[in-house]
Parts: structure tokens; sequence; C-alpha cells
């Protein structure tokens, strides 16, 4: 997470937010993780919540938010079942979390669940890893450094026919040495259209990551935008 870049995130995030002109007080991040951009948010005076699925994830999440002194509701919850009884000015998932989802209903739900927590006129924004992407092995990786506090080599295995992406990821530090496996879903253009509107939201638009232009061919990663009416 070291080479995140963050801080152009949140930049991207409120260019969008003024684009369609709005200026929220309070903001939902959907799979916050250990909530990096909850604090960025709340340290700047927004109205913070983050969900995650991962119990360990919010438990270092408020460890963490706790000891920066920033009041920052974290709850464990599964994205597609969501319920926080409050609704927020704007959302937001990134980094790629919403590809973690790979059943297209339960996609869908996570974006409805999403659409239920706004106000009206709130934004939601998210991106995702595309298939192309996917295609070009953009999640074989590996860490050149030996003298790296955590090294990694990652290999992704592509499967067209499902649209999943099985990640098999080595890490290791100079104590230990662990392995993960992710497995993402590409979601096309139709798809990710249809699961918006069927939820709800409107003017619905997607760019090309971190630019005002629609997606290309070549895009490895989009944005996406909607609001509810
Ligand atoms: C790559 S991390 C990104 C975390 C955070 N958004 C960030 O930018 O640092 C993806 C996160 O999605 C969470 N996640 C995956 N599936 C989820 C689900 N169904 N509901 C909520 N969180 C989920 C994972 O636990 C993980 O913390």
């Amino acid at each position: 997470m070291a080479e995140v870049p963050y801080a152009m995130w949140v930049e991207y995030l409120k260019m969008l937010w003024a684009k369609v002109g709005i200026q929220p007080r309070s903001v939902l991040e959907v799979c916050c993780g250990t909530g990096r951009i909850c604090r960025m948010l709340a340290a700047e005076g927004y109205e913070v919540a983050g969900v995650d699925l991962s119990p360990e994830m919010i438990a270092e999440a408020k460890h963490i938010a706790s000891e920066s002194h920033l009041p920052i509701e974290f709850s464990v919850q599964d994205a597609s079942e969501m319920r926080l009884n409050r609704r927020f000015d704007a959302a937001l998932s990134f980094f790629d979390s919403l590809n973690n989802i790979i059943d297209y209903d339960r996609f869908a739900a996570a974006i409805q669940r999403t659409y239920e927590h706004l106000k009206p006129g709130g934004a939601f924004i998210f991106d995702l890893n595309t298939a192309y992407a996917f295609e070009h092995n953009m999640f074989d990786l590996f860490c050149k450094d030996k003298r790296a506090k955590v090294r990694y080599e990652w290999k992704g295995e592509w499967d067209a026919a499902r649209s999943l992406c099985t990640i098999k990821m080595e890490f290791a530090t100079d104590r230990e040495r662990f392995s993960e496996l992710h497995v993402q879903r590409a979601y096309s253009l139709a798809e990710v259209k249809q699961a918006m509107a069927s939820a709800g939201f409107e003017n619905v638009e997607i760019f090309h990551a971190y630019t005002m232009n629609p997606p290309r061919a070549s895009s490895d990663r989009i944005h996406v935008l909607g609001l509810r009416g």
C-alpha cells in the first residue's frame, strides 16, 4: 500500500464531485479496508463512515483512526447486504474493491445497497479493473528490491469464459513468508450500466480512470459515477 497514490485518488474524487456540482459533507466508503481514504477525508472535516467485509481490516481501521483522533464510524458489513440506518451526501469505493464481488447479482446488490444509503442528489463513485487489465496480466507483479520490507511475487490467471482472474500472491519479509489467493471478476460496461440503472442511479457516467474522458478499448481501469435522483 506504500506505493498507492491515495492523494491523487482523493483529488480525482473531488474533481468528479465538482463536475456534478455537489459539495458533500457526509461520505460513506464502501469496502474501506484499513480506512486510509476515510482518514484523509475525515482530516479535511468530512463526516465519514467506512464499511468492510473483513473484521481484521475494520479492527485495524478503528485502531489507526483512534490513534489519529479521527471520529470515523467503521463497521463490518458485506457491501451486498449493507445496512447503516443513515444516509450520506456521497459514497465511494476505490481500489477495484467491487471487482472482488464475483457474483453479478451480489455486485448489483452492493450498488443497490449503496444507492439506498445516499440522500437525494448524492453521488456514488467507484473504480473497477477491466477485462483488458486482466487479459494484459496487470497482476503479474514482483518486487525486485531484495532490501524492501515486504517482497512479493504475484501471478494472475485469466479465465475469459468466466471473466475471472485468480491471482496467487506470495509475500516475504525478513521474518515470515505467506501467500494469498484473490479472485476478481471483470464486469463489462453493459453489466455496470445495467447494475447502476437497476439500482435507480441517474446521470451515470463512466470514465477512463483519473480522467474526464470516456473509457477506451485499452482502459485498464474505469471510474463509474451515478447520482441518486
Ligand atoms: C484492495 S482492498 C481496498 C481497500 C480500500 N478501498 C483502499 O483503497 O485502501 C479491497 C477491500 O474490499 C473488501 N471487500 C471485498 N469484498 C467485500 C464485500 N462484499 N463487502 C465489503 N467489503 C468487501 C476487502 O475486505 C478489502 O478490504
